[in-house]
């Protein structure tokens, strides 16, 4: 398997501060973690944290994200002036740089699924891992972490995951370059994240939506350990779910994780 060519992580790329500062390890625990770290020492927003492979990649609620080498690991320091309550927002900025990018390079048809997954065919492709830090209710740093199943063989991943996991390769039967791709995602995400603190949320939160294919579908809800059936209605302003129960009322989740039941 092809290391990743440290060099090339910003040759010809192509933004104002997004990697500006790349701090690449061959391993790490988590990227997030180190970027965390990097970030309360003051790191400058745009710092970038890329491993080859993390030995506790972190996913979302507390699981576990596989990161053998292969895949694209990476963390971003941000340190937007925002409300706490919009950081969420940026994980749908991520999600839909992350479709845009897989979309664009590959010609994959790469969707948005609430409330931090890409998917492609069903299957997740990639996940966003945000963790803030605050201060008398003032937001200090956000870490944004992006993996992407990228030169991977999803067959060797444990058989619970290879039912809803895919990954690029897989999808495409070949390998495809992963400092292209990193390169790629870093220059979407900084072009929305502009478009984001200057416009506000409406504009990403429309485009995010024209790639939720989820919508309008049978889906299950999970959230607070507690299950929910209904019709997935919107995503609003907030970045919140809004579900039709079967009893015709409409509830709004601000996290959980949704499992399509029809198609
Ligand atoms: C999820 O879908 O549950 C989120 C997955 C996020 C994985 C990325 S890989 C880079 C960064 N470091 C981590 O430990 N997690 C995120």
């Amino acid at each position: 398997m092809a290391k990743i060519d440290a060099d090339k992580l910003q040759e010809g790329l192509n933004t104002k501060n997004f990697g500006k500062k790349i701090v690449f390890l061959r391993e790490v625990a988590s990227t997030n973690n180190f970027a965390k770290k990097l970030a309360n020492y003051g790191a400058d927003e745009g710092t970038v944290v890329l491993a080859e492979n993390q030995s506790a990649g972190k996913g979302r609620l507390g699981r576990v994200w596989l990161s053998p080498r292969g895949g694209l690991y990476f963390s971003i320091i941000l340190k937007p002036k925002i409300k706490i309550s919009d950081a969420v927002k940026l994980v749908f900025v991520a999600s839909l740089a992350a479709a845009e990018s897989i979309r664009n390079l590959y010609g994959l048809k790469a969707e948005t699924k609430w409330p931090n997954d890409v998917l492609v065919d069903g299957k997740k492709v990639c996940g966003i891992l945000a963790e803030m830090s605050s201060m008398d209710e003032h937001l200090k740093f956000v870490v944004l972490g992006v993996g992407v199943n990228v030169n991977l063989n999803i067959k060797k991943f444990p058989k619970e995951l290879q039912e809803s996991a895919t990954s690029l390769q897989d999808m495409l039967g070949r390998k495809v370059e992963i400092e292209k791709l990193f390169k790629k995602l870093l220059e979407r995400l900084e072009r929305l994240y502009t478009l984001f603190l200057k416009n506000g949320f409406t504009q990403i939160l429309e485009k995010w939506k024209k790639f939720a294919s989820f919508l309008g579908c049978q889906v299950e809800v999970l959230s607070d350990s507690q299950k929910w059936s209904g019709t997935a209605l919107d995503v609003e302003e907030d970045g919140s779910l809004s579900l039709k129960l079967e009893n015709g009322t409409v509830k709004r989740f601000l996290s959980g994780d949704i499992t399509l039941r029809l198609r």
